[in-house]
């Protein structure tokens, strides 16, 4: 999985990760392409149960179906209760890692350490109205922290700008303590809220809807 920054964007470097979830869904592979040819760095797929989320996207099948149209990092975003459950589905799908919710999980831990037996990258990620204390005991062991900065569920939301401090909280305990995790930021980030992300010191941007409407670099 490609770990340095490639975009540059008004002194700033980052990893892009465009959400298919604003993509076309009768059109998915040529989504992929448009994401290849446009900076991504990572394709970031969100998996919606309708249960902790009040939406259904896709599952496993589908991104099985994606793997060979990108050889570019899958970053899968469960947004499911129980994601133990469907760890080995995902993992057989082809995810290159998997990022799943505090507030879905009691035993995160374990789950954290059973991705990375798996051969993958771990990240955890929370709502909004959840804090940083929360995932503490696992910062020494994820790969990914995934600050969500709208209430999941939904792609076209406004950001919540309240949510980029623990962007900032979370940079500074790593640096303080060194750990080895990234930070990427996911909801409402289009060309007006990009420079205050980045300035949060996020490293990985997800976008959908500003992405794929050809706007976040406007
Ligand atoms: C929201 C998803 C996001 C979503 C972001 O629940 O986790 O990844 O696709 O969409 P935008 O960039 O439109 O806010
Ligand atoms: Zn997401």
């Amino acid at each position: 999985m490609r770990e340095f920054a490639t975009i540059n964007h008004m002194n700033k470097s980052f990893l892009l990760a465009p959400s298919i979830l604003s993509a076309d869904f009768s059109n998915l592979g040529v989504s992929i392409k448009f994401i290849e040819e446009n900076e991504g760095d990572w394709i970031h797929i969100d998996v919606m149960d309708g249960h902790f989320v009040p939406n259904l996207t896709l599952g496993a099948p589908i991104i099985k179906a994606l793997r060979p149209k990108s050889a570019l990092p899958f970053d899968v975003h469960l947004m499911v209760t129980n994601p133990e459950s469907y760890l080995k589905d995902f993992v057989d799908a082809g995810a290159d890692s998997i990022t799943f919710h505090i507030e879905a999980c009691v035993h995160a831990d374990r789950l954290i350490r059973e991705i990375h037996r798996l051969g993958l990258k771990a990240g955890i990620s929370m709502v909004p109205s959840t804090p940083v204390s929360l995932i503490t005991e696992l910062l020494p062991l994820v790969d990914i922290v995934l600050v969500m900065t709208v209430n999941p569920g939904f792609g076209g939301q406004e950001l919540i700008p309240s949510c980029l401090e623990k962007v900032r909280e979370l940079k500074k305990m790593k640096r303080n303590s060194n750990f080895s995790y990234i930070v990427s930021v996911d909801g409402g980030v289009n060309s007006r809220t990009l420079n205050t992300v980045l300035d949060a010191g996020t490293d990985v941007v997800v976008s959908g809807s500003a992405f794929f409407a050809g706007e976040l670099f406007q």
